[in-house]
């Protein structure tokens, strides 16, 4: 029996270094950059025994999670950014777990919901500079997060990627990518079932190989039709290492012509705001790195930044009918061209 990843800093999840040596379970550190990427961000499970719950009791092994899959933790026990996310916009999918961390998030930063939202309205005004400006028609939208609703006949209220897209060209189609099962699971029946150009991938976007190898994403990256590639908070999740390895494979891999599309939390837009973030995120077993305006563009260094560059949100070009965050908001945002890389 033996603890693979004793050097786990999600103390309040992981199980103490020496549970082997009481024989309690083999226990894996359920890291998602070694490879765990089907559970939720943070958890682990106890292999044999049981599984462990955030408050540090152990469940039987027997326990399921959503899909069925044996000897995993409950994801209704542990808090995922999607979900928070669902909650602070005003969604109806999410747990206590994700209530508890979101109230705790809202103390270091009020602004929370009001960000995650101007994000989302960005997304439809990026997405619709894209296809209109470059005449691009493929989309993957990496780290899709949960599908939203929206209330009434709000003309500016944001539209998902395919709608957006689909309101340029009728002939858009959509590859959309969460690592979260759950994310993963409603995108397929609420996003991919509605329409025939949009499928829905669970993969994660750090593990490059297997994204690509997807069936879908292999019928979207056909030879010669430009890609978009939507990375709207995404990077935010992903460490340093994991960010600048995939933006450079994508710069790789698309077909000329293709773009990135990037939103990022911004460290240097409010230092304290984003470091309480992260020690609350941290506690709750989910690593986030917001980034300096410097960091972000370092991660960019392969792509050609489109005007006007990698500014605040609140400062990107707006689009007609759909405004923008008032003020600067709290990330940052660029759109990236491909460049002719060997
Ligand atoms: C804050 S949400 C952003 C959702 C959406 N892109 C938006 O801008 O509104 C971040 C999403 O990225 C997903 N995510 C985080 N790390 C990921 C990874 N390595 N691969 C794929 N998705 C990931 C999370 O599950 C979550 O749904």
């Amino acid at each position: 029996m033996t603890i693979s990843d004793t050097a786990c800093r999600h103390t309040p999840l992981c199980p103490p270094a020496d549970a082997s040596d009481h024989g309690e379970a083999r226990v894996v550190c359920c890291r998602p950059e070694q490879g765990w990427s089907r559970l939720c961000n943070g958890s682990f499970r106890f292999d044999d025994c049981g599984e462990l719950l955030p408050d540090g009791s152990a469940v039987p092994a027997h326990s399921r999670d959503l899909c069925g899959r044996p000897g995993f933790v409950n994801w209704s026990h542990l808090p995922s950014v999607a979900r928070v996310m669902d909650h602070l916009t005003g969604g109806s999918d999410h747990y206590q777990a994700d209530r508890d961390l979101a109230a705790a998030l809202l103390e270091a930063a009020p602004w929370l919901p009001h960000e995650w939202a101007a994000n989302r309205r960005h997304g439809t005004r990026a997405v619709r500079a894209i296809a209109s400006r470059y005449g691009i028609r493929r989309f993957l939208d990496l780290g899709c997060g949960l599908p939203f609703s929206r209330k009434g006949d709000d003309e500016q209220a944001p539209l998902h990627t395919y709608e957006a897209a689909a309101s340029v060209h009728g002939d858009a189609c959509v590859v959309y990518v969460d690592n979260d099962p759950m994310v993963a699971g409603h995108a397929r029946m609420v996003l991919a079932e509605q329409h025939p150009f949009t499928a829905a991938v669970e993969a994660d976007a750090r593990q490059f190989d297997g994204l690509v190898a997807t069936p879908e994403v292999q019928a979207l990256l056909a030879p010669g039709r430009p890609v978009a590639v939507l990375a709207h908070d995404l990077l935010s999740w992903v460490s340093d290492r994991a960010a600048r390895d995939l933006v450079t494979r994508l710069a790789r891999r698309l077909p000329a012509g293709s773009v990135l599309s990037v939103t990022h939390a911004g460290l240097d837009l409010a230092p304290e705001a984003m470091e309480a973030l992260a020690d609350r995120y941290a506690a709750a077993g989910i690593d986030f790195f917001p980034r300096s305006r410097q960091g972000i563009q370092s991660l960019l260094a392969l792509w050609e930044l489109e005007s006007p560059g990698l500014v605040p949100t609140g400062q990107w070009h707006p689009a007609p009918h759909i405004p923008g965050p008032t003020g600067n908001g709290f990330s940052y945002a660029a759109i990236a061209y491909r460049p002719e890389v060997s």
